[in-house]
């Protein structure tokens, strides 16, 4: 073994210029497989897949659409589990046009979300993995989907806002939807974050007033703060084949989704967890680190643009002997604790300048037991924590996305990936500084302004006193992302002249040596280039310095990043390659990776050549 240091943390290689291809890039001297892909089998028995002639038994037992977050915990020297989101479906890339009636797209897609388990095995070359195709051998892997029951754990549980005709208790929750980012736990489980939620539930008929919270006051815009609308342009429909979708007929069940969600990967049988007291809202991962104090403490990010970053701590603390009767005690931190949520302060006065910084404080929202916001109780707090947090001033971000501890120098990174209405609706401010934007149609294009921020940011928050479970902090913006020709970015202060175009920050993680990693989505947008992975020293002379690793084929986003195994392999996660407005299944935008005619969200890992 390498030991820390690894060849992903410690090599120089030459950036991946941008581009607009239909592959994975990666520099010199560096080679990938793709571990898995759609339609892939998951758990033994899953018939084989094509998408010519799909049924839902195929859909339920394979891997499932637009892979997303990917969690790797050892299983023995040879072998190792990974834990996959499927994030959403995109029906006109994945089925031939007029194969399917509406009804079959619309199950399809319905299991096609979810998360699987997959038992990988190390390939010969140091840094590659494999799946294990004999799954009569992996007895751990588990495709997790629409009918796989949840439990609700902590305040909110069993809450009449969590009621519904088929489960009266308010407890048990079928399937999970739209999981985007998420984490590791220092207990070896994994959390996953329900983001759009919104966008499954809708009616034919009209979306229903909100409930009235205890205090007596109505809550008008229960659904519209969380993007729930009467939609005419609702593509999935989901509301035809299955009640539970209807607004009208099921008003409670969208506070079922928009919850953290815990999944132990070494049992197959158990029942997930929705954890709410990680509060409802469109999360998009969480991470958790413990505190000096032994509290778990859980950040998460509400990707939507100016909506809040919120951090839980727990109530018990972490039992880190590594034995059965521990994991089981770790296994209930995330029940019991404090909810809180960030505001912002700048230090300029007057011209807010580079570089930008300040001070931070978390806002408690509620503990298990005692909300600290007037007028709505724990329970409310938890199920509607958009508008408990919208009563505290929190400060307004950038749309944050994954937020990750530093196990190296113990700070937080948060990707706040764009917002082009700040500047407009919303005021900019020291934390969210930039209001026009260089941006380019493609990677020669001339550099043209666009309002608002396009490029998007990575901050840094240093808890006080380097004590997660403080309430205070200090941040300063380490990237303004975007062109570095651009005047308006800002690297950590490096030379402009030498670092990496890149736009639209969504997913971080880290090497053993703590550099920081940050996948991209959305940059063909504003910046014209297809979407990778970036790799950036946080610390010493080569702060700032931001290098392209990779880039992902044409219309993915890059999903995953993980460093595993002392820094020799790079497991990443391109998602719906070819999503190009008016690419279809049979017109497709991309065919990566390139074994059939369509295009396939797949897992990859990359590893130095030998
Ligand atoms: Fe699913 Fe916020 O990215
Ligand atoms: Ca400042
Ligand atoms: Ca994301
Ligand atoms: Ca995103």
């Amino acid at each position: 073994a390498a030991g820390p240091g690894g060849p992903l943390a410690r090599l120089n290689f030459q950036p991946v210029a941008p581009n607009r291809r239909d592959a994975v890039v990666l520099p010199n001297g560096f080679d990938h497989n793709v571990i898995i892909r759609w339609g892939d089998p998951v758990v033994a028995g899953a018939p084989a897949f094509s998408p010519y002639d799909l049924t839902l038994d195929v859909v339920k037992k394979t891997f499932g659409y637009n892979n997303d977050y990917v969690s790797v915990v050892p299983l023995d020297d040879q072998r190792a589990l990974m834990t996959v989101n499927h994030e959403y479906d995109d029906p006109e890339l994945m089925y031939p046009a007029g194969r399917y009636t509406q009804e079959e797209i619309a199950w399809f897609g319905i299991y096609s979300h979810g998360l699987s388990v997959v038992t990988i095995k190390r390939g010969q070359v140091a840094g590659s993995w494999f799946r294990e195709k004999n799954l009569a051998a992996a007895p751990k892997n588990r495709r997790i989907n629409a009918d796989t029951k949840f439990h609700v754990t902590g305040p909110a549980a069993g809450h009449a806002l969590l009621q519904t005709t088929k489960d009266p208790s308010g407890t048990r929750i079928k399937g999970t939807l739209n999981n985007c980012a998420g984490g590791t736990t220092p207990w070896g489980t994994v959390l996953s974050g329900e983001e759009n939620f919104n966008q499954y539930f809708n009616t034919e008929g009209t979306v229903p007033a909100g409930p009235t919270l205890a205090s007596g006051t109505p809550l008008a815009t229960a659904y519209s703060r969380y993007g729930i609308a009467k939609s005419g342009s609702d593509p999935r429909k989901w509301y035809t084949v299955d009640d539970r979708f209807d607004l009208e007929a099921e008003p409670n069940e969208p506070h079922r989704f928009g919850w953290i969600v815990e999944v132990d990967p070494t049992n197959p049988n158990e029942s997930p967890k929705k954890h709410s007291m990680l509060g409802r809202f469109k999360h998009e991962g969480a991470c958790v680190t413990i505190a000096p104090n032994g509290k778990a403490v859980a950040y998460s990010g509400d990707d939507e643009r100016g909506d809040y970053m919120y951090k839980f701590v727990s109530a018990d603390l972490f039992d880190g002997r590594g034995t059965n009767a521990a994991r089981k005690h770790n296994k209930t931190l995330l029940t019991k604790g404090t909810l809180y949520v960030a505001k912002l302060t700048g230090n300029d006065s007057g011209a807010i300048t580079a570089p930008y910084d300040g001070t931070g404080e978390w806002i408690p929202l509620t503990s298990d037991t005692q909300s600290f916001v007037p007028g709505m109780t724990v329970e409310e707090v938890l199920v509607f924590t958009r508008h408990a947090a919208d009563l505290v001033a929190p400060t307004k971000m950038d749309r944050p996305e994954d937020i990750e501890v530093n196990p190296v120098n113990k700070k937080v990174y948060v990707a706040l990936t764009n917002n082009s209405n700040r500047g407009t609706s919303y005021p900019a401010d020291e934390a969210n500084p930039v209001t026009l934007s260089g941006t380019r149609t493609s990677p020669a294009a001339p550099l043209v302004n666009q309002s608002g921020n396009r490029n998007g940011y990575v901050l840094e928050m240093t808890p006080d006193a380097d004590d997660h479970a403080k309430d205070t902090f200090t941040w300063d913006l380490l990237l303004v992302c975007g062109d570095p020709e651009s005047p308006e970015t800002y690297f950590a202060g490096y030379d402009k002249s030498k670092v990496s175009r890149i736009s639209c920050p969504d997913n971080v993680t880290f090497d053993s040596l703590g550099n920081l990693w940050i996948a991209t989505d959305g940059a063909p947008t504003p910046m014209g280039q297809n979407d990778g992975l970036f790799r950036v020293p946080v610390a010493g002379p080569e702060r700032g310095h931001v290098k392209a690793f990779l880039s992902v084929p044409k219309g993915a986003e890059c999903c995953g990043p993980l460093i595993y195994d002392d820094d020799q392999s790079l497991f990443f996660a391109p998602q719906h390659p070819g999503e190009i407005s008016g690419a279809t299944f049979d017109a497709p935008a991309s065919t990566w990776p390139h074994t059939n005619d369509y295009p396939r969200p797949s897992v990859c890992v990359a590893y130095r050549q030998r």
